[in-house]
């Protein structure tokens, strides 16, 4: 057990899918693992291990934004010995090209702050995804016919950004979509020598003002979670 994970050792499996909610992760479990008991449900933040054809496979909460994330990463890679973790989450477009539903594959995560910022100081530390995953999540992605979108994406701290100038220069610098989480996962997969990637699904568009409701979510975090798996195990 850890401060923040209830988890016997042994019962997570070296495989993670973290998405940032916890009933997403029950809900996934119910839809993807067999075999599946609930390892974590301290704070309520769920974490299940099961196996996905044949494979051991946890799916544990990240919570929302980077501090709740760097926790469980940490805790999760250290005391643990999960050697690959995937974040399976909703992200907002913010280019035209990019439309609702798409999958984006963080390449890598831009940040004006992060709780690894503490640690690199004045170093400018490019957080980016293990290649392996990335490659495999794409083929993954293109097999089963959704459209993906690889590249840079910005994992922000603040959902209520009141700094939209901040927002028109990741547009500008190409940048695919927002989201809260990745790069401080990259940053600590990276200390510890763990694989990570992020997969995301468009949930609402910066620049056009949409929104996914409530059945179309769903249908998206169902191929983004089968996008994972196969990523996870190819
Ligand atoms: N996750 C999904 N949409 C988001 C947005 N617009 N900003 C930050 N994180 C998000």
């Amino acid at each position: 057990m850890t401060l923040h994970i209830g988890a016997e050792p042994g019962q997570i499996a070296e495989t993670v899918l973290m998405p940032g909610d916890p009933l997403r992760a029950k809900w996934a479990t119910e839809r993807f693992l067999s075999d599946a008991e609930c390892v974590n449900q301290v704070r309520g933040m769920l974490g299940y291990t099961g196996t996905w054809q044949g494979h051991r496979v946890t799916i544990h909460a990240s919570g929302m934004g980077m501090a709740s994330m760097s926790i469980y990463a940490h805790e999760l890679i250290r005391d643990y010995g999960v050697r690959q973790l995937i974040r399976v989450g909703s992200t907002g477009a913010m280019q035209n090209h990019v439309n609702m539903r798409d999958i984006v594959l963080a390449q890598t995560c831009t940040t004006i702050s992060s709780p690894s910022q503490s640690l690199f100081k004045e170093v400018q530390f490019a957080p980016c995804a293990d290649f392996g995953l990335l490659r495999a999540a794409h083929d993954a992605a293109c097999a089963l016919g959704v459209p993906v979108h690889v590249g840079n994406i910005y994992s922000s701290d603040i959902f209520y950004d009141e700094r939209p100038d901040l927002n028109a220069i990741m547009t500008r610098h190409g940048i695919l979509a927002v989201e809260m989480e990745a790069a401080e996962l990259y940053s600590v997969a990276a200390r510890f020598g763990a694989r990570a990637l992020a997969v995301m699904t468009v949930s609402d568009h910066l620049l056009k003002n949409e929104a996914l409701d409530t059945r179309a979510r769903e249908q998206s975090f169902s191929q983004m979670f089968e996008i994972a798996l196969r990523a996870a195990f190819a």
